[in-house]
């Protein structure tokens, strides 16, 4: 297969684990006869350093040219700490989700057995949960209108939906449903806000073409606890922008690290992958960061192209990677703490070759007790 993919590192940590992302899908090109060409271009805080534009033309043309983008993170200090900002990395981010219409953002919930104990969480709570939350993206407080009075004394962001906007989620969130485990969790507040009540009465009559699967209801204040409580209730959660954002960092805990946490973004012509977390700008340039949620996001592209194998050769190569402690700080406290590209080419490496990796591996390790 060919694929033309746009690759936006962005800000802070970005553009370091989006380059391992692309070392291992070179790898997989390699192993598996494919052509990936990638295509860098500036997004963000580095955008707007550029041309004062957070989400340069150019930027949009490549990635709407493009078969898939590869999404790094976006933020910067800079500007979080000037309320007055008239303009924003952020900005650039939700106006290409916008206008490449990327409606869901899926993000699946991943534990890995070895990082269990790494969860703050007990782990017979958090034992094998999984679960995966359909956010919606272009819709909702993020991109209503936004006012701030003339004395700036106060300021409003409307939250809006119309129904088309639920039921094209919905209907991925049921068939997404349909084929795990057939349960799906429609989480708002319907109690208080009537955007909520506009999604459950569309979600209620959706539901009736997927018969199998058992639809239920969660405010978000409550559900916001039973993941913490009772993760294993989960299947598929489905919510608005807002409430997905919050959710689906609160979830990462489970997994023992936010830098685990991949997703995919769906539109009706474009699709983009980029973990969950942010720019975590004080490691940047650092090395240390990890690359994982960003590798496991170039996984999930592999997977809606339909490219399994090439995909598990992905996800075998990070849990071998786990297994043998060859990880991140966030993850590894110890004083053998992997770095960023130490993570990135053993991924890349073992996907070419296992055996000569894992031999290698075990020649440093014999090397190292002769020495000792
Ligand atoms: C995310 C991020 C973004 C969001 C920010 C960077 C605008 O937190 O992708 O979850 O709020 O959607
Ligand atoms: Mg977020």
């Amino acid at each position: 297969m060919k694929l033309n993919i746009a690759v936006l590192g962005g800000d802070g940590i970005g553009p370091e684990i989006t380059t391992q992302a692309v070392n291992v899908l070179s790898a997989v090109g390699k192993k598996f006869n494919h052509t990936f060409n990638f295509t860098s271009a500036l997004v963000g805080a580095s955008a707007i350093k550029e041309n004062g534009n957070p989400l340069p033309n150019n930027t949009l043309e490549l990635c709407q040219a493009s078969d898939a983008v590869l999404f790094g993170a976006i933020g910067d200090p800079e500007f979080d700490n000037n309320p007055d900002a008239k303009v924003r990395p952020e900005q650039g981010l939700l106006k290409l989700r916008k206008s490449l219409g990327l409606f869901a953002n899926i993000r699946p919930l991943t534990t890995f057995e070895p990082l269990l104990h790494k969860s703050p969480i007990k782990e017979r709570i958090i034992k094998n949960t999984d679960f995966v939350i359909y956010r919606e993206l272009t819709g909702g407080i993020y991109f209503g209108d936004k006012n701030v009075s003339e004395d700036g004394k106060s300021a409003s962001d409307n939250c809006v939906y119309n129904d088309f906007e639920v039921d094209r989620i919905a209907h991925l969130a049921f068939k997404a449903a349909k084929s795990r485990r057939k349960k799906l969790t429609l989480v708002d507040k319907a109690n208080v806000l009537e955007t909520s009540r506009l999604w459950r009465k569309r979600v209620k009559e959706i539901a009736k073409a997927y018969p199998d699967v058992q639809l239920n209801f969660l405010f978000v204040d409550n559900a916001a606890m039973q993941i913490i409580v009772n993760p294993r209730q989960f299947d598929v959660i489905l919510t608005e922008n807002m409430f997905g954002d919050i959710l689906s960092d609160e979830a990462s805990v489970i997994s023992g690290s936010i830098g685990l946490l991949a997703s995919a973004s769906i539109g009706e012509n474009s699709v983009l992958f980029e973990p969950i977390h942010g720019s975590f700008p004080k490691a940047k340039g650092k090395n240390t960061a990890n690359p994982l949620a960003a590798i496991l996001s170039a996984a999930m592209l592999l997977e809606h192209f339909n490219l399994h194998e090439e995909a598990d050769a992905i996800k075998n190569a990070v849990e071998k990677s786990i297994e043998l402690n060859i990880t991140t700080k966030d993850i590894n406290a110890t004083q053998k703490f992997a770095r960023t590209s130490d993570v990135g080419e053993f991924i890349a490496d073992y996907i070419i070759d296992k055996k000569s990796v894992l031999n290698h591996i075990e020649n440093i390790n014999l090397g190292q007790s002769t020495i000792i």
